[in-house]
């Protein structure tokens, strides 16, 4: 039985991430530490309140006091850290809060387990801290460069990549000179349920229910490699239960697709779903997609600064270590994510706040 404390956990791969483990291990305690930031919404756990087995705590990963608190108190053996500011554009207009969170932040984890796991407890217990990564930390890629691998040199290219590198850098650190058992991951795109719509898919899914313009950056040629959110936890637990300390492991889709052909398909799903007189009623201003023409709403917008042109994952370590493949396709996982955002309406436009309209305002020229 395992004792979790999981950073970030009301945010979106957080919250799928305590859910998948709350179905895979049911008498292991999670606690979620989170800030609630404007990305994070307790509601996006809700469903797993109220079990003695799942605890939601309100705080900063930058209280170093309240971390060392929660280890101790509940035990905690293992650290899944996922808090983090995790928007490119955001990251671009004002970086501080990327350095706050995700390094100075990360820095206090670091510090709050190496005090209680390895100074109290003197590293007696199996413990492990795993840190959720990305794939942006290695720059960007050609159209014929092979895909990233775990030995690719780091290359980051906006604040936020930039923000995530140092945290693996300082996490890695932690392992060399103090013996912290860690583990990190770098993944590719996620997409899937409770995805914040400030992000490509949930903002033209959303945007296409509200008939407002789908702004696509530049030529929109640029490449990801997207992952449904559930295989990237996977990925997570069998790195959390493999005995393979100190290593990083990259997780993707093995699934590129060009941001422009990802909005045409949402555009194509979505015509076909407003044809269904539910839907139809449910969503009376989705006029472009009731009339079959969502496409219509696509608006090329000025291209973001530093746009990395390509993502792609070789995860070739982590298949033949620790036997990772993604389980959804993309033909299915899209399609469960549009029905997921059909369903719950009431789930985006609470998020969609005050802040959220000022910040879309803020970001398009259309
Ligand atoms: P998100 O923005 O949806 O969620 C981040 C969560 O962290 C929110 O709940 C927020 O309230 C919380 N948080 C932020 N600052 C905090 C602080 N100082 N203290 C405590 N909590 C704080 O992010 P996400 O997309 O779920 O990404 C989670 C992690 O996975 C991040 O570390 C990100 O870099 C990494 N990642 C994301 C993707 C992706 O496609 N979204 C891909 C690879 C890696
Ligand atoms: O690769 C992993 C990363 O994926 C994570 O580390 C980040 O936390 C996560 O936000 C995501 O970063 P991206 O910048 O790739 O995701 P985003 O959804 O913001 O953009 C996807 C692509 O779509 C990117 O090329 C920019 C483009 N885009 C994005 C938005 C929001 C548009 O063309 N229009 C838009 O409105």
């Amino acid at each position: 039985m395992s004792k979790l404390l999981v950073t970030g956990g009301a945010g979106f791969i957080g919250s799928n991430f305590v859910r998948y483990w709350r179905a895979a291990y049911p008498d292991d305690l999670v606690i979620v530490l989170d800030a609630l930031t404007y990305a994070g919404n307790r509601a996006n756990v809700a469903d797993l309140e109220g079990s003695d087995k799942f605890l939601f705590v309100q705080g900063n990963i930058l209280d170093q006091t309240l971390v060392e608190d929660l280890l101790r108190r509940y035990e905690i053996d293992t650290l899944v850290h996922f808090a983090a500011e995790s928007h490119v554009d955001r990251s671009i207009l004002g970086p501080d809060a990327f350095i706050e969170t995700n390094i100075v932040g990360s820095h206090c984890l670091l510090k709050a387990t190496r005090q209680v796991w390895l100074e109290e407890w003197t590293g007696k217990r199996t413990v492990r801290f795993h840190h959720v990564s990305t794939d942006e930390v290695y720059g960007t890629l050609g159209p014929e460069d092979p895909p990233f691998t775990e030995t690719t040199p780091y290359a980051p290219n906006s604040p936020y990549a930039a923000s995530k590198a140092s945290s693996d850098h300082l996490v890695r650190a932690y392992m060399e000179t103090y013996g912290l058992p860690v583990t990190i991951s770098n993944c590719s795109n996620n997409y899937g349920p409770y995805h914040f719509p400030e992000k490509l898919i949930p903002l033209v899914i959303t945007n296409i229910l509200d008939d407002r313009p789908l702004p696509v950056y530049g030529d929109g040629l640029q490449i990801r490699d997207w992952l449904y959110v559930e295989d990237h936890c996977r990925g997570i637990d069998l790195i959390l239960k493999s005995d393979r300390v100190g290593e990083c492991f990259n997780i993707g889709g093995n699934n590129e697709w060009a941001n422009i052909d990802i909005v045409r398909l949402i555009c194509e799903l979505m015509n076909e779903a407003m044809q269904d007189e539910i839907y139809r009623e449910a969503f009376p201003k989705a006029l472009s997609a009731q009339r079959g023409e969502a496409e219509r709403l696509i608006a090329f917008v000025t291209d973001r600064p530093g746009h990395d042109r390509r993502y792609a994952i070789d995860a070739t370590k982590t298949k033949m270590i620790l036997g990772f493949m993604p389980k959804e396709s993309f033909a299915t996982g899209i399609r469960k994510t549009i029905q997921w955002y059909l369903a719950n309406e009431t789930w985006w436009r609470d998020v969609q706040t005050g802040e959220y309209r000022q910040w879309i305002a803020t970001q398009y020229d259309i």
